[in-house]
């Protein structure tokens, strides 16, 4: 099958090179440097580890900063180098470089140093090894299947996995897990004997790019896979049984990451079974790990699934906060809670977890979403790298002003061991990885910005697209343009100011206003004839504002103080309402909703004059992508808007059409 290499189908332009000592890339990219090195002009490249470099360039070297995994590019009077601590530092090096190259940015007197932001800077596969399709399907994945499972079991040809691989050290992810947090009786197998010769396999191939494999487990295992019939954490036939079966998989991967942990998290096992805390169960598998090194990702996506809707008082966005704030301070070091951005589920906007920040003893790792499960799937355009600069610059003041995301995620604000970022990746074995190609800016940006969160959106989006699309003025000029404007326009289109959801049930894509309004999960709007939000309030509502550290826990609880686009996933306001615009709400529902349509129509035109400019493919996978998110754009428009005017009464003040 051929693929598309994506922005990695760069052109080298150096005379010579030179790798010293045994890194990464002599293993690994030798071939393809020397390729892509023979016809340049420029002169000579050295690429090396510090400890390879002679006394006297050393001396040159010594004054830099240069972390693990960090590295400098610099040209000196005789070469252009690429110097690391590790190998995989001078791997990073060498992409960056490969990156300045097909940017074709000047590289005279070129002097960079880059350390990364965060230490963990991981993905987690949704991949199934199930029966149901026998591809190998991807929860919440909308590009083709899996990479690592087909026919039940592992892929027998890995070639894209390296492939895949190459593009992980490319952006600089270090960690990646392979098979859904929900684990299934077939994937729950993957720690054992039957499959584990194969899946070291796997970690070989990540080894040689500097990524460490990781594996989901099961919670109930000693019950499913060793015949137990507890998997009670403080019993010690359990706690001998995780050391055994951890013990056999460092036997075939040395170099194992760990664990990934969905407990007691919509219906998966867990300790609450037997009375214990999360404490309890990811203290137990720490234990196991702690030998290796290795560490649990334990995540606290943990609520009750189960809700009453007419229960006003149970209040999903709470539920992490309640259940995990109390145990700060009582994990094991080699423990980190994965915690996602927000405090329901990857909408288009929540708020930030006051999980986040709140645990000050405990390690913590930020999750995100680059499948865009509840942003268009793969079918409308969401550039999410604006979203996630929102994320990492929001203050929690948890330690004055200043305290923003990115220190609480990176672990440095608590001098916290381990931290970093996590995402549920967007990835499939689609020719393009992605299915839209322009989900693959996502793909790409995610790596980017978590390696360095200071990087503007704008500028990611440039070297992605000339990476991808070349150096046409008017292809980087219309593809930011969208690309910069994509998750606005989503945002418009969709539930308004962050009352969220509203979507297909199960699907995740598509309107359906009252599909969750009378179901378990705890989502709900409250739309009635009068106005619409979440009273989320301490003084009326359900006292969430006060998981938030002061200010925001002031400024969220008042309506007048409260972010206009946080509106209503903190507040019921009346559809009289004035918001900070000096519209009412309900004109800012019925006027969003008529921008976000003709905003689509607009990347529609932008887009369709670039054919010609960019390869054929591309340009008609996205056009005819853009029809779809047209047609669900319009939908969700007049659903919305005929919804809220019936609701309400109110008439459009411009005289539009509602059904
Ligand atoms: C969402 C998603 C599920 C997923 C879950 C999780 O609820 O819809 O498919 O399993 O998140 O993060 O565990």
């Amino acid at each position: 099958m051929t693929y598309d290499s994506c922005w990695l189908a760069s052109n080298m332009g150096l005379t010579h090179f030179e790798v010293r000592g045994k890194t990464l890339i002599t293993e690994t990219i030798n071939e393809e440097l020397k390729q892509k090195t023979e016809q340049a002009e420029t002169k000579k490249a050295i690429f090396s580890r510090f400890e390879d470099l002679s006394d006297a360039e050393q001396s040159i070297f010594d004054v830099f900063d240069i972390k693990d995994e960090g590295y400098v590019i610099k040209e000196t009077d005789d070469a252009l180098y690429v110097v690391g601590v590790q190998d995989k530092g001078v791997l990073y090096g060498m992409f960056h470089l490969l990156r300045l190259l097909a940017q074709k940015l000047e590289l005279t007197g070129i002097e960079v140093v880059e350390n990364p932001y965060n230490d963990v800077r991981m993905l987690n596969h949704w991949d199934n090894m199930d029966e149901k399709d026998f591809m190998g399907s991807v929860e919440r994945g909308y590009a083709g299947h899996s990479i690592f499972f087909e026919n039940c079991e592992i892929v027998k040809d890995k070639l894209r996995i390296k492939a895949y691989a190459r593009l992980l050290a490319s952006i600089g992810i270090n960690s990646v897990s392979i098979n859904n947090v929900n684990v299934h009786a077939l994937e729950s197998q993957l720690i054992t004997k039957k499959f584990l010769p194969e899946v070291s396999e796997i970690a070989h191939i990540f080894r040689k790019y500097g990524v460490t494999l990781f594996l989901s487990v099961n919670y109930a295992s000693p019950m499913t896979l060793g015949g137990m019939e507890t998997a009670d954490p403080l019993d010690a036939g359990v706690r001998a049984w995780w050391k055994k079966q951890l013990a056999e998989i460092y036997a075939f991967i040395p170099d194992f990451g760990g664990v990934v942990v969905k407990a007691d998290s919509e219906g998966r096992p867990g300790p609450f079974t037997y009375g214990r805390t999360h404490a309890d169960g990811a203290n137990m598998l720490a234990e196991a790990l702690a030998p290796y090194d290795g560490l649990v990702f334990w995540r606290c996506f943990v609520y009750d699934c189960q809700q009453d809707w007419r229960d006003r008082k149970t209040d999903r966005a709470r539920a992490a906060f309640d259940h995990f704030m109390p145990l700060d301070g009582t994990f094991l070091d080699n423990v980190v809670l994965q915690i996602k951005n927000g405090p329901i589920d990857f909408q288009v906007r929540e708020p930030l977890s006051p999980l986040l920040g709140g645990m000050k003893q405990t390690n913590q790792i930020m999750e995100f979403q680059v499948t865009q499960e509840y942003l268009g799937h793969a079918k409308d355009v969401c550039f999410l790298v604006p979203q996630w600069k929102t994320y990492f610059e929001f203050d929690t003041h948890a330690q004055g002003v200043g305290s923003t995301i990115d220190k609480i995620a990176n672990g440095s604000l608590y001098g916290r061991q381990h931290g970093g970022v996590v995402a549920v990746a967007n990835i499939g074995n689609d020719a393009n990885w992605t299915g839209h190609k322009l989900a693959q800016a996502n793909f790409f940006g995610y790596g980017r910005l978590i390696w360095n969160p200071s990087l503007t959106a704008e500028a990611i989006a440039t070297e992605w697209i000339q990476l991808t699309f070349g150096h046409d003025d008017n292809v980087l000029m219309t593809v930011k343009e969208i690309l910069l404007n994509a998750w606005p326009t989503y945002e418009k289109y969709t539930a308004p100011l962050s009352v969220g959801f509203m979507v297909q049930p199960h699907l995740h894509y598509g309107v359906n206003i009252e599909g969750y309004e009378y179901s378990k999960w705890g989502t709900y709007h409250f739309a009635d004839c009068s106005g619409i939000g979440v009273d989320r309030t301490k003084a009326t509502g359900t006292g969430y504002t006060h998981q938030y550290f002061e200010p925001n826990a002031k400024l969220y609880e008042n309506i007048e103080t409260c972010p206009d686009e946080l509106l209503l996933f903190f507040h019921f306001v009346p559809y009289t309402h004035v918001l900070r615009s000096g519209k009412t709400l309900i004109q800012h529902i019925y006027d969003t909703h008529f921008e976000g349509v003709s905003d689509v129509e607009n990347f529609i035109k932008q887009w369709d004059e670039l054919e010609g400019l960019i390869d054929a493919e591309s340009f008609i996978n996205v056009q005819s992508r853009f029809k779809q998110q047209l047609d669900n754009a319009k939908e969700w428009r007049d659903q919305i808007n005929t919804y809220f005017y019936r609701k309400s009464g109110i008439a459009d003040e411009q005289g539009r059409t509602i059904y």
